[in-house]
């Protein structure tokens, strides 16, 4: 970290499609970071926002039938309000289209371009274009995109490259030396993988014949910048490079990246070779998280099962769900979401313990103890291990914030949340509040309790910001949660006695049965509906299967006792095939002869009619009966496969 500078990012958003939980998770993350880092005194600078660029981007507004401007003037407009919701605490937002962004690009192409770092070549490959990303023949896997695996367009054409190779033996050298630059430990492993392949140079353009939805190479009109050379940028472009020096001096080298795991490889190799030849210094950490799957299954629009943070919001509430994303899963690691898990940690972690905790407190200091915090007084059971756990909470909290490790954290809260329970379990303040002689030692208690809920409202703060705020609120207290350090909290005993409390709502209602059972009803039955829709579609490898020939009637005539079925022998090329089609109301066996038709090749034989048939013949039927063979606009020879 430079000086008491803190800056992290997320990952540019594609407006292509309405922000999902994935998206919510990494700015969740990078804002529960933010959070702490501010409430530590740090001059933080948190940045996320939107990729506008390339053909996804481009396809999508075709597909709305808009101009790309508008619609991604519609898509942002969807991103900042989720954030807006889910309390996201960003000091910007860029978006790749505005003209501070699309300066520095320029900027920066023009640069490495006069360096000679970018060189006009030809290219010939494969290109994945879901991933927008050029393959080798040798990085292709099975024939698709080794990333997605999709399949990928032969391309031949001629485009710009940046010197990404020369710096492979460079980069490695700096993962090694620096085994906190990509994180976790598992993921530096996999690029270093990466790396010992041969490292090829980047095509940082696009011909604009074949995309114009993107920022013109500033010397060569006639192609516009690939979208990830243009995106990476924006980590330096919204602090001001190169133009507003003092500023971008101040935060830059960054802190953090956080992104997923998908897109680890640019960040960590892309943008660290094009910070190296901008010879500027590279950030200090790239975090790279798992993904979430959706009840086990990946999340896909087809599957409805898209988990859209709105609906959740509206559902459970934001605290809940930022609690949840960040505690049930281990930064780094994939995860599978389900409401059923939500709603058991809703009721277990914050209704339960941390809920109950604070009405069970706030009744007994305003029954026993006069509505004030009182001064502590004799020590006793259980105060040195509430202590103790309260130390432990807070002596962790620098590193494993430095490992972005939020559930280990939100753990140990919990620790402390779980036994300050037991504290009041153990002490029975409502049998101490029975004898005069006792109340000494139940102001102790009850000043503990209040003690351990202060702290809980500063750490939790970053996780949960309303909740902290309420719940710093209701015991009472003067400082804001929010420029609390925890550092303070070393120290047990901040809280100042005699302080008035206020009683207010649970912090977090339970979730009953019939609640939960209904909100579950609904998430499944639109679940089920997905996947049966699903189930209804076939895969290209299913429709493969089918053996579609070009075949040539050679014999037609009609089977007695069958208004409907003529008997047809078939040349498909390899041999001659015996069927029977459902056309006699259609067609006189005569005029079929010679015909060519589209034949099903591979389908059991069957008998119909005491007649063996062996295939079958396509066509088009309407409601009435009537039926027309499916033919070809050209002549086809027997046996030619359809495809
Ligand atoms: N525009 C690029 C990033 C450019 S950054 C200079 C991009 N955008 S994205 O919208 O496709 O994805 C953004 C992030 O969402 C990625 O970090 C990706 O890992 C994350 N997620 C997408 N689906 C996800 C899950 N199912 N689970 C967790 N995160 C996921 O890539």
């Amino acid at each position: 970290m430079k000086n008491n500078n803190y800056y992290i990012t997320t990952p540019i958003y594609y407006v292509n499609d309405q922000p999902h939980i994935g998206h919510a998770y990494t700015t969740i993350a990078a804002d529960v970071a933010a959070r702490y880092q501010r409430q530590c005194g740090r001059e933080v600078f948190f940045l996320t926002g939107v990729d506008e660029h390339g053909q996804k981007v481009q396809e999508a507004a075709n597909k709305r039938n808009v101009p790309p401007k508008q619609h991604c003037d519609e898509l942002c407009q969807r991103f900042q309000t989720l954030w807006d919701r889910l309390n996201i605490s960003n000091d910007d937002f860029i978006r790749t289209t505005e003209e501070r962004h699309k300066k520095t690009v320029q900027y920066v192409l023009q640069k490495l371009y006069d360096q000679g770092e970018i060189y006009k070549g030809s290219y010939e490959g494969w290109y994945c274009l879901p991933d927008e990303r050029f393959w080798t023949e040798k990085d292709l896997v099975d024939g698709n995109c080794p990333e997605c695996g999709r399949k990928v367009q032969s391309i031949q054409e001629h485009n710009y490259f940046f010197k990404m190779g020369k710096r492979r033996d460079w980069l490695i050298e700096h993962l090694n030396t620096n085994p906190t630059y990509i994180r976790p430990e598992s993921r530096r492993k996999e690029v270093l993988g990466f790396l010992k392949k041969n490292l090829g140079d980047l095509c940082i353009s696009r011909p604009k014949e074949r995309l114009s939805w993107g920022i013109p190479l500033p010397f060569d009109e006639g192609f516009v910048t690939y979208v990830w050379f243009d995106a990476l940028i924006n980590y330096i472009s919204a602090p001001g490079y190169p133009f507003q020096e003092e500023k971008f001096q101040a935060v830059w080298p960054a802190s953090y990246h956080t992104v997923g795991k998908d897109i680890l490889t640019t960040h960590s190799v892309y943008w660290s070779t094009m910070l190296d030849a901008l010879e500027l210094p590279l950030p200090q950490s790239i975090f790279a998280h798992g993904w979430w799957t959706i009840n086990g299954q990946k999340m896909s629009k087809s599957l409805q099962n898209v988990v859209e943070p709105n609906q959740l919001v509206e559902e459970f509430g934001v605290d809940a769900i930022r609690y949840f994303l960040l505690r049930e899963v281990p930064f780094g690691l994939d995860g599978d979401f389900s409401h059923r898990a939500l709603i058991g940690r809703m009721n277990s972690d914050l209704a339960n313990n941390l809920g109950n905790l604070l009405s069970r407190a706030l009744n007994m200091i305003n029954k026993f103890c006069g509505g004030k915090t009182p001064k502590p007084e004799i020590t006793g059971k259980g105060d040195e291990e509430l202590k103790s756990i309260a130390g432990e909470v807070v002596n962790g909290l620098e590193e494993q914030y430095e490992r972005l490790a939020f559930d280990k954290i939100l753990s140990s809260v919990w620790k402390l949340i779980d036994y300050t329970n037991k504290y009041i379990v153990v002490n029975e303040p409502w049998a101490l509040a029975k004898k005069e002689e006792d109340r000494p030692r139940l102001n102790t208690v009850m000043y503990n309790v209040a003690e351990s809920l202060r702290m809980a409202a500063v750490l939790i703060y970053p996780f949960m910001p309303q909740t902290a705020k309420e719940l710093a609120d209701q015991l009472g207290l003067e400082a804001d949660v929010a420029k609390t350090s925890p550092e303070t909290l070393k120290e047990w005993g901040g809280l100042k006695p005699g302080q008035a409390i206020h009683s207010g709502q649970a912090l977090f209602p339970r979730i009953d049965e019939k609640k939960a059972k209904k909100i579950l009803d609904k998430v499944e039955s639109a679940w089920e509906q997905g996947t049966k829709e699903d189930q209804d579609l076939l895969t290209i490898e299913e429709f493969m299967k089918i053996d579609l020939r070009s075949g040539v009637v050679v014999e037609a005539e009609k089977i007695k006792k069958s208004k409907k079925l003529l008997k047809l022998k078939l040349d498909i090329g390899s041999e001659t095939r015996q069927v029977c089609a459902g056309i006699a109301e259609s067609y006189e066996p005569e005029e079929l002869v010679g015909k060519k038709v589209i034949f099903v090749a591979n389908l059991k034989p069957a008998k119909l009619m005491g007649i063996e048939s062996q295939g079958m013949v396509l066509a088009a039927s309407d409601e009435g009966g009537k039926v027309v063979l499916a033919g070809y606009d050209q002549d086809v020879m027997p046996g030619w496969k359809v495809k």
